[in-house]
């Protein structure tokens, strides 16, 4: 690497250390030129987009094996969550010592159970998961059980009126094991390590995944806010890499979720070293907010007007191409994206290196016998 020219995202002097390899310059005639690297020593708030199918997930898998490479010394420095929607990434368990994480109720051999402290969830996520409304009758019963709390769910199933709705929805939320006073994140934020987090058997429940994600980004955040106050030249708790795949599942409307991410994370995560990488076929979905807060966007090919036109409304100045002629140049292949880069102010064409682990994305083929 030493020699070779390069381009480094995220970072404008040089340095070889703490750098992911994901691809190489691809130049007009599609042959492919200097290497593409990301730094990871500062934190960062990256989006990768593009229409389905043309290498998102694929990036977003790169990204997780070159963590996984990382020497030991600045790997340890961080932890890295992955929250996979659509089980994608859930086949790279093992690789590399990367772990995946799932709810009790869709536990697939070999993952280790995803319990989510019933401490983190708030009045208003208790609102958002039920789809009560905070003022109503049934968020003023609940209000009511939770004064005094936390309380674990099975508790507050007590402390709501026997028979009613509420309670029954409470039973529901009992029954899926997936909130425990006695959980911790703490396994997620063992220095070094990968952990998938596969919530794809909540396919259906936009609520569940909204809880989840709520909740673990939001402790994230006060953890490090926390350990933040106290570092002095060592780290008790490592700095925190989350990758969401689908993010516009979190990010679209008035989620619990999307506001702590845009809130918290975007907004204010970088002094207590939180970075993001949001992955999503929709970028127009997301909010101005997030396209204006992402230092680095990894752009496939898109070609939906909304989307184009969201990107384009968000180009910063030094992008002297429009969006869309730029796009014109990534051909109709998988893998290549237009990256800029806010930090050497630069946007490039290049194509995403190719995966050495099993990439789980793709869509199946019909068997003709
Ligand atoms: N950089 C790449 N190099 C080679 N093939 C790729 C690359 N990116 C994507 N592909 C191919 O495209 C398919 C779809 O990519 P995927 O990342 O799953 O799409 P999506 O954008 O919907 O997440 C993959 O299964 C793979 O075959
Ligand atoms: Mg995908």
């Amino acid at each position: 690497m030493s020699c070779e020219k390069r381009y480094l995202l995220g970072r404008r002097d040089g340095g070889e250390d703490g750098v992911l390899y994901v691809g190489r310059y691809l130049a007009l005639d599609g042959s492919q030129g200097a290497g593409v690297y990301l730094d990871v020593l500062k934190p960062h708030a990256a989006l990768i987009c593009g229409k389905r199918g043309y290498g998102k997930s694929y990036t977003m898998g790169v990204i997780i094996e070159e963590f996984a490479r990382l020497p030991l010394a600045i790997r340890k420095n961080f932890c890295v969550i992955v929250v996979d929607t659509m089980g994608v990434f859930a086949c790279m368990k093992g690789w590399e010592g990367i772990r995946v994480f799932a709810p009790p109720a869709h536990r697939r051999e070999g993952a280790l159970p995803l319990e989510i402290p019933s401490c983190s969830l708030s009045f208003y996520d208790y609102c958002e998961l039920l789809g009560i409304e905070p003022l109503s009758e049934h968020g003023a019963d609940l209000m009511g059980a939770m004064d005094n709390g936390p309380f674990e769910v099975e508790g507050l199933v007590k402390r709501v009126k026997p028979g009613s709705t509420l309670s029954g929805l409470l039973r529901m939320v009992a029954s899926w094991g997936l909130f425990s006073g006695s959980a911790t994140f703490d396994a997620l934020l063992k220095p070094g390590s990968i952990s998938i987090l596969d919530l794809s058997g909540y396919g259906h429940e936009p609520r569940i995944r909204s809880a989840i994600v709520a909740s673990l980004a939001r402790a994230l955040y006060d953890i490090r806010v926390e350990a933040r106050r106290a570092e002095n030249g060592k780290r008790e708790k490592p700095l925190v890499w989350l990758l969401i795949d689908e993010a516009h599942m979190f990010m679209d409307g008035d989620t619990r979720a999307g506001r702590v991410l845009t809130n918290e994370w975007l907004r204010q995560g970088r002094q207590p070293g939180l970075s993001l990488v949001l992955a999503t076929q929709r970028p127009s979905a997301l909010g101005k907010e997030v396209l204006s807060q992402a230092d680095v966007i990894v752009c496939h090919r898109l070609t939906l007007r909304d989307d184009l036109e969201a990107l384009e409304s968000a180009r910063p100045t030094y992008v002297k191409e429009p969006i869309q002629e730029a796009m014109a140049r990534l051909g109709a292949g998988r893998g290549a994206a237009i990256v800029v880069d806010d930090t050497t102010e630069s946007c490039h064409v290049i194509k995403i290196r190719p995966r050495e682990s099993e990439h789980g994305g793709g869509e199946p083929v019909v068997y003709l016998d």
